[in-house]
């Protein structure tokens, strides 16, 4: 590795709750999540061009099916980097695995550019909340133990704190104590991500970035009490991460893409 590449920053794309299904003509309140999808990669190409690694960090499918699975991966094909695919509530953790070991993207641990990426599975089968089987904090406080020099992002598709979208306080991980109580040994995580949400967000805890992403498809509205979508653009998150720790991340919308959003549903 020269000096020059010591210098140069991991470029990772972050593309959340794609909401993806075996009906070419499926809609999530009113929007196509195929063309939600195309529009946002779209954007991420035309914004910052090929990244280095692509996070898809769950509710890949609305409808668990296999089609929906091989659909995202010919989606990525535009493409030239690899991926790595985690589930959310909608998922088939192991039909999804299953896919995405096909295309090399079910990596759970993956170091590039200098950065340890760490993704955690907390899917819990027919519930919508989440949380972190036992093998799953061992996985994680294993793989942390083993790099104390190695700056960490740590991906999950439930929120891990209380946000101020009150109807999803139900919904997020529930044992987030057990979660945390690994993630404070270990300085070396910087970043700490995730899905669900479909809204952005951005926290410090403990010297931590917490990050959310918006969907590739329908947003929520942030700070609502009951459930409540609202019409902003789909999108994705961008990170340019250097070797040293430092980072620079920032959310972008596909703001051209047109959809007529169902405002008035009371779920999803
Ligand atoms: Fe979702």
């Amino acid at each position: 590795m020269t000096e020059n590449d010591n210098q140069r920053a991991l470029r990772v794309l972050q593309l959340t709750d794609p909401h993806l299904m075996a009906d070419p003509g499926g809609e999530l309140l009113g929007v196509n999540t195929r063309d939600s999808l195309d529009a946002v990669i779209a954007q991420a190409l035309h914004d910052h061009g090929q990244p280095d690694l692509i996070l898809a960090t769950g509710d890949i499918a609305q409808d668990a099916t296999e089609e929906a699975y091989r659909l995202f991966g010919d989606k990525l094909k535009v493409f030239r980097c690899p991926s790595a695919w985690m589930a959310g509530n909608h998922d088939d953790s192991p039909l999804l695995s299953r896919i995405a070991a096909e295309r090399q993207a079910n990596q759970r641990r993956i170091v590039q550019g200098g950065w340890q990426f760490l993704l955690l599975d907390t899917s819990v089968p027919g519930k919508v909340f989440g949380e972190l089987a036992e093998s799953e904090l061992v996985f994680l406080e294993e793989a942390l133990s083993q790099t104390p020099d190695t700056p960490t992002l740590v991906a999950l598709h439930h929120h891990p704190i209380e946000i101020d979208t009150e109807w999803m306080s139900p919904i997020g991980l529930r044992n987030r104590d057990a979660f945390w109580q690994v993630i404070d040994r270990f300085p070396q995580v910087r970043i700490v991500l995730w899905g669900h949400i479909h809204q952005e967000l951005d926290q410090t805890r403990n010297g931590i970035r917490l990050l959310a992403t918006p969907s590739t498809c329908i947003q929520f509205t942030a700070g609502s009490v009951e459930f409540s979508v609202e019409d902003k653009a789909p999108g994705y998150r961008w990170f340019e991460l250097l070797p040293s720790g430092d980072f620079t991340t920032e959310v972008s919308r596909a703001t051209d893409f047109v959809f007529d959003l169902d405002s008035t549903s009371s779920g999803y």
